[in-house]
């Protein structure tokens, strides 16, 4: 069957020039922009991304600064390997066909002050307990991987926000600028490599030591109680003593994994991350595992799309309410041109209200490609909404309306939901409403530098209604 789709899809082949950005004269470079701001992509190069417009990168002031920055990170080791992104993505590719499922969760906007064992700990232990819920309840692996590690760099829509009075940039990410006195410094994405680097180091102790373990999940706590996890993870640990006395061997090595991902915004720092497999020559991003494309830089012919479209790894893309179904069509040619398993994630983040007008339409799109994506729910960002004060927040109500709908809508269309995208937390704070959380209290604990986050509670809870729903 996959071989079959392979031989018969030629991908656009609207120009034969060998792509090197540097030797390229004005009048090839303008042909080329034309090209890729026409869909058809051409020779592709780490760096190739810079003949086309980029979208949400920052306003650095010192280029001296940034080439030195740049070349800096490009001297630095990888954080991830080839070996570990190929795993992910045969996951991946098994939950495409129903036999692993999905949860990516963590922080809308990271900080370089989370960088403590505490605040690692807390975000691996909410995404092990979900884990456990879900395996549980869907009877299959559970993939697991982190918004973190390097999620430090925030698309915005608006480019100056009101902070004590007075109008001042919008936060874009520790990677950019300081929160307080939004002062932009090259010197950052040096830092945010370090954070990533020292974050995914104690993943990986926490693992090795096995810390994420299933007969250690009375180890994985948040600041947020659950009785019902509680008494699942009792019986969960009952039903391994036995199994083990029956003789059984322990759970697979790999359910113990966590991956990492991020948001590829910032493309300087992501060609820099991107490094030839020294085995096969294939260019893999070796800062994440995977990594997403948001909703603002999906654009056809943008920078984000040419960059994404030549690396190795697995890749996302958001898909908001009214993306138009031919262009999100090409968007899945563009990334995953020899239609592999395990290769694309499309991240639908309609809104509670738009999933049964717009996914179906959506999904035939994609099926007329004859590419194999994994469809994931992300049910936060299209149902944000603003609470007193300003604050945004998300009522839990519609963020299980979109997963209902979602599931419904691809159940009814012969497709499969195989994976959710959260933004949430393990700490216990007021950020979404509902689950305990009324109004009134989301000023007492909002703590989140961009979106609101479900909280210990909130989330588990979500684990335990999508295990009903799937
Ligand atoms: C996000 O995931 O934090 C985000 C900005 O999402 P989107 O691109 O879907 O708006
Ligand atoms: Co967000």
């Amino acid at each position: 069957m996959e071989s079959e789709i392979k031989s018969s899809y030629n991908p656009p082949d609207c120009s034969s020039e060998i792509f090197l950005s540097e030797f390229l004269s004005p009048i090839h470079r303008q042909t080329r922009h034309l090209n890729l701001a026409m869909g058809c992509p051409g020779v592709w190069a780490r760096s190739s991304w810079r003949q086309v417009p980029a979208g949400q990168q920052p306003d650095f002031q010192n280029p001296e600064h940034v080439a030195s920055v740049l070349n800096q990170i490009r001297s630095y080791p990888p954080l991830v390997s080839p070996g570990e992104i190929r795993t992910l993505r045969r996951q991946l590719a098994d939950a495409e066909i129903g036999r692993r499922f999905l949860l990516q969760g963590g922080d809308c906007a990271e900080r370089f002050d989370d960088c403590t064992p505490s605040a690692i700990n807390q975000k691996v232990s909410l995404l092990l307990r979900m884990g456990l819920v879900l395996t549980s309840g869907l009877s299959r692996p559970i993939i697991k991987v982190g918004r973190i590690a390097g999620q430090y760099a925030k698309p915005r829509s608006f480019s100056h926000e009101s902070k004590d009075g007075r109008l001042v940039p919008v936060f874009r990410g520790d990677s950019i600028h300081d929160f307080d006195t939004r002062q932009t410094d090259p010197g950052r994405l040096l830092q945010a490599y370090h954070a990533a680097s020292l974050t995914l180091n104690y993943i990986r102790s926490l693992v090795a030591g096995g810390f994420t373990e299933v007969a250690r999940a009375s180890e994985w706590h948040t600041e947020t109680e659950c009785s019902r996890f509680e008494n699942l993870a009792a019986s969960v640990r009952n039903a391994m003593q036995l199994a083990s006395a029956f003789g059984a061997t322990s759970v697979a090595h790999e359910s113990r994994e966590i991956f990492a991902s991020h948001e590829g915004l910032l493309l300087d720092f992501e060609e820099a991350m991107t490094r030839d497999d020294p085995e096969t020559g294939e260019p893999f991003n070796l800062s994440a595992h995977t990594l997403w494309i948001g909703e603002r830089t999906r654009t056809l012919g943008g920078a984000h799309v040419e960059y994404f479209r030549g690396i190795a790894n697995p890749v996302g893309v958001k898909v908001g309410a009214g993306a138009s179904p031919r262009e999100i069509a090409e968007l899945v040619k563009i990334l995953n041109p020899n239609r592999e398993r395990g290769k694309l994630i499309l991240i639908t983040r309609l809104g509670a209200k738009n999933v049964d007008a717009e996914l179906p339409a959506l999904i035939d799109a994609v099926r007329e490609t004859r590419t194999p994506v994994l469809w994931c729910c992300d049910p936060m960002h299209g149902n944000t909404v603003k609470a007193m004060a300003g604050l945004k927040t998300r009522h839990v109500d519609a963020i299980l309306a979109e997963l209902q709908s979602t599931v419904a809508v691809h159940s009814e269309h012969n497709s499969r939901l195989g994976g959710v995208h959260l933004e949430m937390t393990g700490a216990d704070v007021t950020e979404c409403t509902g689950g305990g959380v009324s109004p009134e209290h989301l000023p007492l604990r909002f703590e989140t530098y961009c979106d609101p986050r479900l909280n210990g509670t909130q989330s588990l809870n979500f684990a335990f209604e999508l295990s009903r729903l799937v």
